[in-house]
């Protein structure tokens, strides 16, 4: 009976002073692309984080209805929707990350190349309304071609003149989750403790996970480092495969954007300590944009993190060397297209 009416006491004291969840900060946050199979699922666990105060919502189609559903979590941000170009300004202002999986996914037999002439131009749109609504927004770009719709916002943005390399992010986090995963799988390790850096880009080779570099430190055999590199590099064709028509990976691709999104949240409220792999304007190699390890701070990127890039084994010195044409190729695709259709 005593810890019956403990609990009734603290209860109503909480109610007096009006306790709520503490938010330590309060970050508008855009999604772009928000009633798609990603935008769903990411809207609700960005709906779920204590420092977001503002979730706007924008798609060309159905966000009305997302939105109403969502705002009825009791968490703390206002939900707001936008619908189509008329509305994309306002979806747009006073936003401090935005976040973009708008576009096409693939169907089996595709690769995300053949994404290009459907997701570039809507990419390239989108970004175009970033620029001259909230410029200094963290961007953060899921659509693919990764590998190329990265290198078309950073012309579109150098071409409205504002562009900031270090707030420009192709998001990679999925990688990392399934080496994670993965590794954790195969050396029957705490899945919460293991951490693969995965590096180069985001499609097929270009997808590069570092097993020597995991943590903790963990020894593969050379059987074991193809098969789960492989697999690593194969996980979203699994997928595709998996749903036979019906798109590519939107429940784990939401988690992963999630916790990117966390992260620059953490970085953006002061913490000192964040980590993650992204595919950004790089200055690790020659390549003009390359996904490692970056530390996040309140401007974006703050630090590249060398030291997972020395010391690599052959295999995975010999799979670098040989991602690099590819990933070239797929940088001067994407800043072609921008330029021509300036
Ligand atoms: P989807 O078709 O389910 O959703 C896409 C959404 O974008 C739709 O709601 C659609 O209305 C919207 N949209 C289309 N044009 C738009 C525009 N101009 N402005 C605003 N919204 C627009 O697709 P999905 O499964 O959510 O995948 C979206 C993209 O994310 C695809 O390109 C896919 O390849 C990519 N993807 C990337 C990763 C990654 O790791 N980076 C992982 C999974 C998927
Ligand atoms: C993924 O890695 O799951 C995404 O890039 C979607 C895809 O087309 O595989």
């Amino acid at each position: 009976q005593n810890s019956f009416k403990t609990r009734a006491v603290k209860q109503s004291s909480a109610s007096a002073i009006g306790l709520r969840p503490k938010i330590s900060a309060s970050f508008n946050v855009a999604i772009l692309g928000a009633s798609g199979g990603i935008g769903q699922p990411l809207s609700l666990l960005i709906k779920m984080s204590p420092l977001v105060s503002g979730l706007h919502l924008y798609d060309i189609a159905n966000v009305k209805g997302v939105a109403a559903d969502l705002s009825h979590c009791n968490t703390p941000s206002e939900v707001l929707h936008f619908t189509g170009p008329d509305q994309l300004a306002a979806a747009l202002k006073g936003v401090n990350v935005v976040v973009i999986p708008a576009g096409v996914p693939r169907k089996p037999g595709m690769t995300r190349d053949d994404l290009f002439n459907m997701n570039a131009g809507i990419v390239k749109n989108l970004v175009e309304a970033v620029a001259d609504n909230c410029p200094g927004a963290f961007i953060h770009i899921i659509s693919n071609p990764v590998n190329s719709t990265v290198p078309i916002a950073a012309e579109v943005l150098k071409a409205k003149g504002v562009y900031d390399p270090k707030k420009l992010f192709g998001v990679t986090t999925l990688d990392v989750v399934r080496a994670n995963t993965f590794v954790a799988e195969k050396k029957n390790l705490k899945l919460i403790d293991v951490d693969v850096p995965v590096v180069g880009g985001h499609a097929g080779i270009t997808i590069l996970p570092l097993l020597s570099k995991t943590k903790p430190s963990v020894s593969f055999t050379d059987k074991e480092v193809e098969e789960l590199t492989v697999r690593i590099q194969n996980a979203g064709t699994e997928v595709v495969e998996a749903k036979a028509g019906a798109g590519s990976a939107t429940l784990s691709m939401a988690y992963a954007a999630a916790r990117f999104v966390e992260s620059s949240l953490r970085a953006l409220d002061g913490d000192t300590d964040v980590y993650e792999c992204a595919y950004v304007q790089s200055e690790v190699n020659e390549l003009p944009f390359f996904a490692s390890r970056i530390k996040l701070g309140k401007r974006g990127i703050e630090a590249f993190v060398n030291s997972d890039l020395q010391g690599l084994t052959d295999y995975e010195s010999n799979a670098l060397e040989a991602l690099k044409p590819e990933l070239k190729a797929s940088i001067e695709k994407g800043i072609a297209f921008a330029n021509k259709s300036k």
